[in-house]
């Protein structure tokens, strides 16, 4: 069965796009003063602040790899391609959910915490995964999905009927489809029209915030507690790097609130003491306040070491789609204005819930370059979503839902009858539109190709510990259409210039800037020159440049 989403407007009006033609930009001057910051990168991916200095990658495992001709991506076929993420600059993975699924809600319907799905492999390949990846210097965070678990987990199935088995009061229990304890519906239309479903054996209701397979555990039950942060030890024993937690703002319910209550906050401090009890683990938020992530991070110690700015990561697309260079720096603004100290925000373009970059730019290739130029910059870790560094366009296929058409297969090979995915023969969903331009194959190596504007990205953000942890500072230039930002640490300045006009070249000057030195370029196209106190900035259009003035 296929369902429609509502916030995958977002998807469909990019599809729409996906026919405009793309606005190439020149392939971008590059040089690199001191492109060997080697030691300097593995300096700061190691210490503990290493997650503040990696660049993610969202990897649908089911779609990255398959490794036995099933036509499913799996942990050994990931594995296989470590290398390759490891040349483009990637230092983390975050795998979308590997654990059994009933796969109502593509994985995020956990049947077995304990386990990895037979779709994906089995432990031994995680295991296999991880020791692959830490020789390399890759770390890897796991989906942990502690909200909703599906109706076929053993918890679920072992209180009904008796509702004096050992799980009894694990699930939040009515005998009328309500309940004013809990003053929340579900947590959105699209996942069913009411929260609560009957369940005929028990002759009970039990609440649900999303699809009505997927019972809410009852978080207000120590048991649960408990037995959920032996989950997280489970993995992290198994030697994973943290978590991506997902909707965790929704554990605990009560008449008033249904997101990050008291109680919910509590369970995360819980959380983050477990993860320090083991060494250099982090562990990032999917927020559901797409406006401030602020209360993720609790004083900046003690819950989230990331969390979601989808402030920017949902919504990018309309700042670029206007000419306003405030739009696109409000979310940095705010977020260093709400977050305590400490606070790191995770920046995407895309991801298996928005749907991909090349959509929601509307197919213009310097647009997304220009999302991913502010995404790499500004201050946040950024999460590319497998396939973006290709533009990989979507699909029109939907196995479970419309967000299938961002969970397409991966790209790897040109002409391969399946791009060089599976030797099987299909993949479980079809490849997104013109695959035969988005291969790997066929990017890496060109220079105006979208891959190689990453590679080169990425490679400018290695090593420099004022990408990761530096202060910012947004200058006021007097054409409002240029961006002009400072990144420093305590021995390097960068500034970045970026333009939102798309059609003609703009200059400005950001007066009393008080630029530490003069500006080289390392990246991109525009001047940036000092004149006393004033800076005076020329940017092409849809132009952007990263330069050094110290
Ligand atoms: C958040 C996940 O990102 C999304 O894909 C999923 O549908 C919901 N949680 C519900 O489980
Ligand atoms: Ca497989």
């Amino acid at each position: 069965m296929t369902r429609t989403l509502a916030p995958l407007a977002l998807v469909a009006a990019a599809l729409l796009a996906a026919s405009c033609s793309s606005h190439a930009t020149p392939a971008p001057a590059v040089t690199y003063p001191d492109k060997d910051r080697a030691a300097a990168a593995q300096a700061l991916l190691s210490g503990p602040d290493w997650y503040r200095h990696a660049v993610f990658y969202e990897v649908d495992v089911r779609s990255f790899q398959d490794s036995n001709g099933d036509g499913i991506g799996d942990l050994k076929g990931l594995t296989s391609r470590l290398d390759e993420l490891k040349s483009l600059g990637i230092d983390a993975l975050w795998l979308m959910p590997i654990m059994p699924t009933p796969f109502v809600d593509s994985g995020y319907d956990v049947a077995d915490y304990e386990d990895v799905s037979p779709d994906y492999g089995a432990l031994g390949d995680l295991d296999a995964l991880l020791a692959a990846a830490h020789p390399r210097g890759m770390r890897v965070m796991p989906d942990l999905a502690l909200t909703p678990p599906p109706d076929q987990h053993a918890w679920f199935r072992h209180p009904r009927p008796p509702t004096t088995s050992a799980h009894a009061d694990w699930y939040i229990w009515s005998d009328t489809p309500s309940d004013p304890n809990i003053g929340c519906g579900t947590f959105s239309a699209q996942f069913g029209s009411s929260a609560w479903q009957l369940d005929a054996t028990r002759n009970q209701y039990y609440f649900h915030r999303f699809y009505a397979g997927q019972p809410d555990l009852n978080y207000r039950n120590p048991a649960v507690v408990k037995a959920t942060l032996d989950v997280a030890r489970f993995w992290l024993d198994r030697g994973v790097d943290g978590f991506r937690c997902d909707v965790i703002g929704l554990l605990v319910e009560s008449a008033t609130g249904c997101d990050m209550i008291p109680e919910t906050q509590d369970y995360i401090r819980q959380l983050r003491a477990v993860l320090d009890s083991y060494p250099n683990r982090a562990m990032v938020a999917e927020s559901t306040n797409y406006s401030s992530a602020a209360a993720y991070f609790g004083n900046g110690k003690d819950m989230f070491h990331m969390a979601f700015n989808f402030d920017y990561g949902y919504f990018w697309s309309m700042p670029f789609s206007g000419t306003l260079a405030s739009a696109v720096e409000k979310p940095f603004l705010d977020s260093q204005k709400l977050n305590p100290q400490g606070a790191q925000d995770a920046l995407v373009i895309g991801s298996h819930d928005v749907g991909r970059a090349y959509d929601a730019a509307r197919g213009i290739q310097s647009r997304w370059e220009r999302a991913a130029f502010v995404q790499m910059t500004m201050p946040g870790t950024p999460y590319v979503y497998y396939g973006e560094e290709l533009a990989l366009q979507s699909g029109s296929t939907a196995v479970v839902d419309t967000r299938d058409y961002a969970r397409t297969p991966m790209v790897w090979a040109k002409a391969d009858p399946n791009h060089g995915f599976t030797t099987g023969s299909k993949p479980w969903i079809p490849f997104g539109a013109n695959a035969d331009q988005t291969s790997l194959e066929g990017e890496k190596g060109d220079p105006s190709s979208t891959y190689s504007y990453y590679e080169q990205l990425l490679a400018i953000r290695r090593g420099r510990e004022a990408f990761g942890t530096g202060s910012l500072q947004v200058l006021t230039v007097d054409d409002p259409s240029i961006a002009l930002w400072v990144r420093a640490s305590s021995d390097e300045t960068y500034v970045m210039a970026m333009s939102m006009d798309e059609e003609d070249a703009h200059s400005g000057t950001a007066q009393g800037a008080n630029l530490p030195g003069d500006a080289e370029l390392l990246f991109g196209s525009a001047t940036l020159t000092r004149s006393g106190a004033d800076a005076h900035v020329s940017v092409p259009a849809a132009g952007y440049a990263i330069f050094r003035v110290r």
